[in-house]
């Protein structure tokens, strides 16, 4: 039941800028005994997350004229195999935000159905969110309140930024795609991964994509024709990059003692080995920029090892573009992806398991959840996931 005096509305940017910022400083995302605090930083645009959408709103709870919770949605066309159609309308929800002071009223809940309900309206079959895996409060309320079902838990991978640039060797060629050429490569190999957008196109030419690049080996041949007639080289690798940093920062808030002291471990490893440049726990305090590398595909037996060299590259490119201040390279991969071994990762930053969740708004969807949850994902049976860069 709605709580008295509580009032759910559209965002509204002039009322309302201010009181979400305030909301977003003051919440951490994810379990309050972790290792660290996670913060987001929206540069003063609490909106800009979702901006980059085909359609997006964002909502605001209101209680006596005070500004506790906050939640953002955006509606795309995507790939959905065991849906009714080929393509499905679905709806993401995000950001969702409750002042601490006013947790466990019935406010979250309140605001994602409204959520759901704009997603209704807009004939939306699918809702689908993220969490981390132990993230108590979210994960009951959505999965055990709401009805979610989970159906994926890829992992997101962080690799930071070190000043010294990675080796990558002399045998890999990598080259910059056109963004039709990339648009066809997409089209052509990853459009049958769950979750792949219709409007990859805009995707790629969004300014904060900064472009696509494959690898492959010098030696091959077939190099030449790539992607065109359908030709590709017996091994290759393909990524996108996506700017996050230009849309929201990252800050890590709390830091426990044990981090402190590995901290501390790695400026003596700075000491000794002084071009070793690793970065500073201190880097991480203050709010920073990543590059989200989308759109990961590779094929060919030897392959594992142009990923390798894939995100080697665009860890150079991170430490070459000082102006990005990016100091993290991030990735999310489905958990039976195997290319997920030779992506280069600190496990301290990153997350082994990202809940994906989704919900059938249209009752002739509910066999589509029941085909997606009743079998075990297993690297045969699971496809390919497309992690949207908008969605991060
Ligand atoms: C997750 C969050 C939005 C929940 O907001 P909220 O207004 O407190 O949630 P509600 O009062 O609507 O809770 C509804 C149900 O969710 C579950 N729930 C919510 N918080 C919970 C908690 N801390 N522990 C266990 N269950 C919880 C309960 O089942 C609850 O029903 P109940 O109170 O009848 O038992 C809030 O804790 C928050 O802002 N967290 C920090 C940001 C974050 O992690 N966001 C989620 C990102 S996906």
């Amino acid at each position: 039941m709605a709580m008295k005096g509580l009032r759910i509305r559209s965002y509204d940017e002039q009322m309302d800028r201010g009181g979400v910022i305030e909301l977003e400083r003051r919440c951490s995302v994810g379990p309050s005994d972790r290792v660290f605090h996670l913060f987001t930083d929206t540069l003063g645009d609490p909106i800009a997350r979702i901006r980059n959408s085909p359609l997006f709103k964002m909502l605001v709870a209101e209680l006596e004229n005070e500004l506790v919770g906050v939640i953002q949605g955006s509606i795309k066309t995507v790939t959905i195999q065991k849906a009714s159609k080929d393509l499905s309308k679905v709806g993401y929800i995000s950001g969702l935000r409750v002042s601490p002071l006013h947790r466990r009223k019935g406010i979250g809940m309140s605001l994602v159905n409204h959520l759901e309900q704009w997603f209704i309206d807009n004939q939306v079959n699918f809702a689908y969110m993220a969490t981390e895996i132990d993230n108590e409060a979210s994960v009951k309320l959505f999965v055990n309140k709401l009805g979610y079902m989970h159906f994926r838990t890829p992992a997101i991978l962080i690799n930071p930024v070190y000043q010294q640039s990675c080796h990558i060797s002399t045998d890999v060629k990598i080259r910059k795609l056109r963004t039709e050429e990339a648009e066809y490569l997409y089209r052509n190999y990853i459009c049958s991964a769950d979750f792949f957008p219709s409007d990859i196109d805009k995707i790629l030419q969004n300014k904060l994509s900064l472009g696509t690049w494959v690898a492959y080996d010098c030696a091959d041949q077939s190099q030449t024709l790539f992607g065109q007639n359908g030709q590709v080289p017996n091994n290759w690798a393909m990524l996108s990059i996506w700017n996050s940093g230009k849309v929201f920062k990252l800050r890590i808030g709390k830091v426990p003692l044990s981090w402190f002291l590995y901290s501390k471990g790695f400026g003596l490893v700075d000491k000794v080995f002084p071009c070793f440049k690793m970065p500073a726990l201190a880097d991480f305090l203050d709010p920073f920029g990543f590059y989200f590398v989308y759109g990961l595909y590779c094929d060919g037996p030897q392959s594992g090892r142009l990923v390798q060299a894939l995100f080697r590259f665009v860890h150079n490119m991170a430490a070459a573009n000082s102006m990005d201040e990016c100091k993290a390279i991030v990735t999310e991969v489905g958990g039976y992806d195997t290319w997920r071994l030779h992506i280069p990762h600190w496990k301290l930053l990153s997350c082994p398991e990202d809940l994906w969740c989704i919900k059938a708004l249209k009752p002739e969807e509910r066999n589509t959840i029941q085909e997606f949850t009743k079998t075990q994902p297993t690297s045969k049976t699971t496809k390919p996931l497309f992690v949207d860069p908008r969605d991060i």
